[in-house]
C-alpha cells in the first residue's frame, strides 16, 4: 500500500469511527441496528462462508422447540408479485441440537446470538427457558415467537391473548434473567394491549412484524400453491403494513421497538428507524441478497455521514408529523 493509500484508509476508518452506529434497545446492546429475523438466516453458518456475519447487530435464529418438528408438507413456498408465502411450519431440529450443534458453531464465529423460541403450550416455554440456562450468559437475548398456537387452547395465537404474553414473558424472564423479546403478529387488533402486557412480563423489546396470512391459488390445476392451502407473506408488500405498525407502537413508548417486513434496502431500513423502531429485521431479503445485512449496515454509516449526523439515535423515532 502506497503511503497516499495508506493516509486514505487512515482517515477513512477515523470518519466511520466518528459515527456511532450503536444502539441500546432496552438493556440489549448492540454494535448496529441491523439484526437478520428468524428463519430467514439459519444461524449465520451458510452466509458465513461469503461474509464476516460477526459484523451484524445480532442474528435471531430459527423459532425452537422443544423437540424436533418436521414442518408443513411441500409445497411450501410461493413467489407472489411483491413478496414470498411459506408454510414451513416451524420446522426445527429441537433444542438440544440448538445447543449441542448450531450454538458452538455460531459462538466460534463470533456471531451476536438472540435465541427465537417458540412452545405448543405454556408450559414448554419454561422448559425451554431451562434447557437454555446452560448457554444464556452467551447469548444477547431470547425472542419468543408468540404468533405460533396454543395447542391446549384451541390453537388460538398466544399473541392474541395478553394474559398469555404476560405469563409466558414472565415465566421465562424468570428462569433466564436475560433480556426477552415478544414477537408479535401482524394479523391481531389488540397490539397495543399486546405491548403493555408483554411490558408487564418484563419484556425488553417488542419485534414486529410476523409475516400476514395470505394464500396463492393455482387456476390450471384449481389448487392451492402452498399444501397448507394459507401461509405467511413477507418481503416488499408487507413494507406498509409493519411499518404502519411500527409506528403505532413506537409512539405509545411502551417498549422499545425492532421493526422488520419488506426491509430490502437501507432506505428501507431508514423509513423504520424514522418511524421509531430501535433496530431493524432483515428477513426475506436474505434469499435475494446474500450481503443484504453488510450492505445496509454501510448504507446507514454513509447515509449519516452525508447528512452530518454523528450517532443514529439521533434518527431514531424523529418522523415529523
Ligand atoms: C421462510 C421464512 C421462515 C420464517 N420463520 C420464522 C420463524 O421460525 N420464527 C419467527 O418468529 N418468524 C419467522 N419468519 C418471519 C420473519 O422472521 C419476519 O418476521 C417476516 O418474514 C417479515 O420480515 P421480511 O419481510 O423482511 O421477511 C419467517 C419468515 C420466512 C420468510
Amino acid at each position: 500500500m502506497t503511503d497516499k493509500q495508506n493516509s486514505l484508509f487512515v482517515f477513512i476508518e477515523e470518519n466511520n469511527n466518528d459515527i456511532n452506529l450503536s444502539v441500546n434497545i432496552g438493556k440489549i446492546h448492540l454494535e448496529n441496528p441491523v439484526i437478520m429475523c428468524s428463519g430467514t438466516f439459519g444461524y449465520g453458518e451458510e452466509y458465513g462462508q461469503f461474509y464476516n456475519t460477526a459484523l451484524l447487530g445480532a442474528v435471531t435464529t430459527k423459532s425452537y422447540s422443544l423437540k424436533p418438528e418436521k414442518g408443513n408438507p411441500p409445497p411450501r413456498i410461493c413467489e407472489t408479485p411483491a413478496g414470498l408465502l411459506n408454510s414451513i411450519g416451524l420446522q426445527n431440529d429441537g433444542i438440544d441440537c440448538f445447543i449441542k450443534k448450531h450454538f458452538p458453531e455460531a459462538e466460534r464465529r463470533g456471531i451476536k446470538l438472540i435465541l427465537s423460541l417458540f412452545g405448543s403450550d405454556m408450559d414448554e416455554f419454561s422448559e425451554l427457558a431451562y434447557k437454555v440456562s446452560e448457554i444464556k450468559d452467551k447469548i444477547v437475548a431470547i425472542e419468543l415467537n408468540l404468533s405460533c398456537p396454543n395447542v391446549k387452547e384451541g390453537g388460538i395465537a398466544f399473541s392474541s391473548v395478553p394474559a398469555d404474553i404476560k405469563k409466558i414473558v414472565r415465566s421465562v424472564k424468570r428462569i433466564l434473567k436475560i433480556p426477552v423479546i415478544a414477537k408479535l403478529s401482524p394479523n391481531q387488533h389488540n397490539l397495543i394491549e399486546a405491548a403493555v402486557a408483554a411490558e408487564k412480563g418484563g419484556a425488553e423489546a417488542i419485534s414486529i412484524i410476523n409475516t400476514v396470512v395470505g394464500m396463492s391459488v393455482d387456476i390450471e390445476t384449481f389448487k392451492p400453491r402452498l399444501a397448507n392451502v394459507t401461509g405467511g407473506l413477507s418481503g416488499p408488500a408487507i413494507k406498509p403494513i409493519a411499518l404502519a405498525k411500527v409506528y403505532s407502537l413506537a409512539k405509545e413508548k411502551i417498549l422499545p421497538v425492532i421493526g422488520m417486513g419488506g426491509i430490502f434496502s437501507v432506505e428501507d431500513a431508514l423509513e423504520f428507524l424514522i418511524a421509531g423502531a430501535s433496530a431493524v429485521g432483515i428477513g426475506t431479503a436474505n434469499f435475494i441478497k446474500y450481503d443484504i445485512g453488510v450492505t445496509i449496515i454501510d448504507g446507514l454509516r454513509e447515509y449519516l455521514k452525508r447528512r452530518k449526523i454523528h450517532d443514529i439515535n439521533e434518527i431514531i423515532g424523529r418522523l415529523e408529523v
